[in-house]
C-alpha cells in the first residue's frame, strides 16, 4: 500500500519546493490540474511497450489520453485511432506545443530517455520513463535536481515494488521472520528483443532492460547497495533486429552483479539476453523461484519473474516445510507504474516507487560496467528512503 500523506502534507512539500525558487507544482502550463481528478497525458514512443501500457492508461479513471507521439507516424496515428487519443504528433516540442497535459510518459528507446525527460521537464511536465531515467547516474541525478527545480515530479521504471508479493516479502524481512539476513540471488534472461537494434547499441544493454528488475527487487527489499562489483561481456557479437537487419551488439548482453548492502548482507544479480528460456520474452509460464533470499531463521523464494510475481514459497525454523503464501496478485501488473502514479498525483498519496530509488538503480548499472573496466569494488553513493514497505 502507498504510503499515506495529508493532502496538508503534501501541499506543504509543495509549497517547500517553491520556496526552493520554482514555480508552482501539480499545476499544469494549461491552468488547474486535476479538477476532474484526471492527470492529463501524453505518452512518447508507440513501439511494442506502450501496446501494453495504453490500454492500462485508457482504463485507468485517473487518466485522460491527450496525446501520442512517435518519430514514425504511423506508429503515433495508430496508438491515436486504436486508443481514440485526439491528437497525435512525430516531435516532442509538436507535442509539447500541442494538446496540453501535465505529465509526459516516455516509453522511447533507452538512449533517448535522458534528453527526452529533460525537455519535458524544463516545459514543466511531470515525467514517467520506463527504465532507464537517464543514460548516466550523473545525467539521471541533474534531471531529478531539474524536476525540484522547476517544482514538478519525475519517477522511472520499473514498479516492482508494488507487487504484493515485494510487500509480503519486505514484511518478513523487516518483521525479523527469517532471521539475520544473510544473502540473496536473483537471475533474469532471455534470448533478448528482436524488434529494435537499441537494445544493443551503446547505452543499451542487458543491464538496464533486465538487470533493473532485480536491482531493484534486491535493494527494495535489502536496502541501498553500498558498494558493487560486477563482470560483464559480450556472448553474441552479432544479430539481426528487424528495423536495422544485421548489427554489431556493442553492449553487454551478460552480467553479473554482487552488491554489499550493509550489515553484513550480501546478494547477487545475473541477467542476460543469452538465457535459453522456455518462457520466452512475455514470461508466460514461468512458475519458477527467480529470487531467493536467505536468513538464519528461514528462506524466501519469489515465485515467477519479479515483475510478474505470484507466489513467494517459505520455509522457516518453526514450519521447516516449504508452504506456499502470497498467491493473490491484487491489482498488480508490471505495466502499471504510470497510471500508478496518475493516481497518486490526483490523491496525494506518495506512491512506493521513487525516483531516488530508481537512480540508485541506474547507479549500480554504471558501477557495475565501472567493476567490470577497472577490476575493481565501486562505492555507491546514492541511496533512497528504505523499508519501502514494513
Ligand atoms: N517491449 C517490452 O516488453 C518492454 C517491457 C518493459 C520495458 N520496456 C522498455 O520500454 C522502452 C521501449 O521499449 P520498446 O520495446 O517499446 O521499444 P520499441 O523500439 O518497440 O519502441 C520505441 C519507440 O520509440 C520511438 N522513438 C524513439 N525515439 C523517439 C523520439 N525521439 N521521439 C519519439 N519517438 C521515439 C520509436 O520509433 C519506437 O516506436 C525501453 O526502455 C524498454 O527497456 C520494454
Amino acid at each position: 500500500m502507498p504510503n499515506k500523506i495529508t493532502r496538508q502534507q503534501f501541499l506543504e512539500h509543495s509549497s517547500k519546493v517553491m520556496v526552493a525558487g520554482m514555480l508552482a507544482p501539480f499545476i499544469s502550463p494549461a491552468g488547474t490540474l486535476f479538477q476532474d481528478k484526471k492527470v492529463k497525458v501524453g505518452l512518447i514512443g508507440c513501439g511494442s511497450v506502450s501496446g501494453m501500457y495504453l490500454p492500462h492508461l485508457f482504463k485507468s479513471p485517473h487518466v485522460e489520453l491527450v496525446s501520442v507521439c512517435d518519430i514514425v507516424p504511423e506508429r503515433a496515428k495508430a496508438a491515436a485511432t486504436r486508443y481514440n487519443i485526439p491528437n497525435y504528433y512525430t516531435h516532442i516540442d509538436q507535442q509539447l506545443a500541442g494538446a496540453p497535459f501535465n505529465l509526459l510518459v516516455n516509453l522511447t528507446d533507452m538512449q533517448e530517455h535522458g534528453r527526452l525527460n529533460k525537455i519535458a521537464l524544463l516545459k514543466k511536465r511531470h515525467v514517467w520513463s520506463e527504465k532507464p531515467l537517464a543514460n548516466t547516474y550523473a545525467e539521471g541525478k541533474a534531471l531529478l535536481d531539474l524536476s525540484k527545480q522547476q517544482g514538478v515530479r519525475l519517477w522511472g521504471a520499473p514498479a516492482v515494488v508494488n507487487s504484493p508479493q515485494f510487500a509480503y516479502m519486505s514484511k518478513m524481512i523487516q518483521e525479523g521472520k527469517i532471521g539475520k539476513v544473510s544473502a540473496a540471488h536473483a537471475h533474469y534472461g532471455h534470448l533478448g528483443p528482436t524488434w529494435s537494434a537499441f537494445f544493443y547499441e551503446k547505452g543499451g544493454g542487458s543491464l538496464p532492460d533486465l538487470g533493473v528488475y532485480n536491482i531493484a527487487t534486491l535493494t527494495g527489499l535489502l536496502g541501498p547497495a553500498k558498494s558493487v562489483m560486477g563482470m560483464t561481456s559480450i556472448v553474441t557479437s552479432e544479430r539481426t533486429v528487424d528495423n536495422k537487419g544485421k548489427i554489431i551488439v556493442e553492449a553487454e548482453d551478460n552480467a553479473m552483479i554482487l552488491m554489499d548492502h550493509g550489515n553484513g548482507v550480501l546478494s547477487h544479480v545475473q541477467c542476460g539476453f543469452n538465457y535459453f528460456d522456455p518462457y520466452g520474452h512475455a514470461g508466460e509460464g514461468q512458475d519458477k523461484p527467480t529470487l531467493s533470499i536467505w536468513g538464519t531463521h528461514g528462506n524466501l523464494q519469489l515465485i515467477g519473474y519479479d515483475w510478474a510475481p505470484f507466489a513467494v514459497d517459505v520455509a522457516t525454523h518453526e514450519h521447516e516445510m516449504t508452504r506456499r503464501e502470497a498467491t493473490n496478485t491484487g491489482t498488480y501488473v508490471w505495466e502499471q507504474g504510470a497510471s500508478v502514479i496518475s493516481e497518486s498525483l490526483v490523491s496525494g498519496n506518495e506512491p512506493l516507487i521513487a525516483a531516488e530509488h530508481a537512480l540508485h538503480v541506474l547507479e549500480i548499472i554504471e558501477a557495475t560496467r565501472t567493476s567490470q573496466q577497472s577490476g575493481k569494488r565501486i562505492s555507491i553513493k546514492s541511496t533512497f528512503n528504505y523499508p519501502i514497505v514494513s
